[in-house]
């Protein structure tokens, strides 16, 4: 039997993972929810740009989540408090949830006391809850941790994500100052308008799961000026304006950099590419030329992981938990 599917958050994320879920033989979509006013009422196969499928978007979740999915693929929002009670009502109606909400990749060390809830919550209803994507999810953490296996000994990690955001959708070169005057750019970061978020969280998946001491997680986020005019689809950013994002994020034991993870998100990056590099016995150099695509890879990790999460011990999860899999035949 097909694994009966609600979709909770139909923005271009979730768009993304329905039509690739409508490509597995192993789901059937039961149900869509958001609250965007230009999306309630209409087909979800239109809404994605696939064909219609007989699936209406509903702002109703309780009436959505009453028709017993067995899992509820999220993708609303970043913040773990925001979509706290988003994911509960999920687990109590009985469904397992994969969420790409970044905040959820990790919360034990920012939100212990709403993880342990949820924890408990999943637990009591036997059903596992899963926070994942591209980054975090794959690249900056799930990637390292299932690389250092061929390690003997790791004394530092350090991984560079680069990404050409030329190539990107216009909320995106927006959401990374491109075009900006760096005086615009810092009061946007003030304004927390600027920002990946999960970089700590994935800086925690390493230090937790390679069981490096790391006391303390900061972050940095600067931006990358254009050296020449770069012109998008969109956008034409001139030399010396904001062309994007270089956000760092550290794990240090005391003084000691143990971890860190280098995102750099700019229009006209010439050399995008993800890089992870370990010193230690042996050192090791892996990189993707090209760098792994954001969205796509996003839909596909959370798609990936639906026939392993069923599986899961009921609880709240990380992507250390699961295997690591493809799973076609799903
Ligand atoms: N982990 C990763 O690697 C990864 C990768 C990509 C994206 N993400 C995250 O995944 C999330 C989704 O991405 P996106 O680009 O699709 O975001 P988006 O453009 O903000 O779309 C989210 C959709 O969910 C709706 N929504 C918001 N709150 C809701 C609620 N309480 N109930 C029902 N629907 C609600 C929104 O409606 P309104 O527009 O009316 O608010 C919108 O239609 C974002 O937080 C993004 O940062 C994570």
């Amino acid at each position: 039997m097909p694994l009966r599917i609600i979709q909770y958050g139909v923005g271009p994320i979730g768009s993304a993972i329905v039509r690739v879920l409508l490509e597995r033989t192993g789901a059937t979509i039961i149900g869509a929810i958001d609250i965007a006013a230009d999306k309630v009422g209409r087909d979800l196969g239109e809404v994605v740009g696939a064909s219609p499928l007989g699936v209406l978007v509903s702002d109703r979740a309780d009436e959505v989540l009453a028709r017993k999915a067995d899992v509820v693929v999220h993708s609303t929002s970043s913040y773990f408090e925001q979509v706290f009670d988003q994911l509960l009502a999920c687990v109590r109606a009985g469904a397992h949830v994969v969420s790409t909400c970044e905040e959820l990749a990790y919360p034990f060390r920012k939100y212990p006391e709403l993880a342990r809830r949820l924890d408990e919550e999943a637990k009591a209803a036997g059903v596992a809850v899963l926070g994942t994507g591209v980054n975090p999810g794959f690249v900056m953490d799930k990637l390292v941790l299932t690389l250092a296996t061929v390690c003997q000994r790791i004394e530092r990690v350090f991984v560079r994500r680069v990404v050409d955001a030329s190539q990107r959708r216009l909320p995106l070169q927006r959401k990374i100052g491109a075009g900006m005057t760096v005086e615009e750019f810092r009061e946007a970061v003030e304004a927390g308008r600027i920002r990946h978020v999960g970089l700590p969280e994935s800086v925690a998946l390493i230090a937790d799961g390679l069981g490096l001491e790391v006391e303390t997680i900061s972050e940095t986020i600067e931006p990358i000026l254009a050296e020449a005019d770069v012109r998008t689809e969109y956008l034409h950013v001139r030399a010396g304006q904001v062309a994007g994002v270089r956000q760092i994020g550290r794990g240090l034991a005391g003084d000691q950099e143990r971890i860190r993870l280098d995102l750099q998100m700019y229009v006209g990056a010439k050399e995008p590419m993800d890089e992870i590099r370990f010193f230690g016995t042996p050192d090791l150099c892996a990189r993707i030329p090209g760098g792994t695509h954001g969205d796509l890879a996003t839909a596909a990790v959370v798609v990936n992981s639906i026939p392993l999460l069923v599986q899961a011990p009921p609880g709240l999860r990380t992507v250390v938990d699961l295997p690591v899999r493809f799973a076609a035949t799903f």
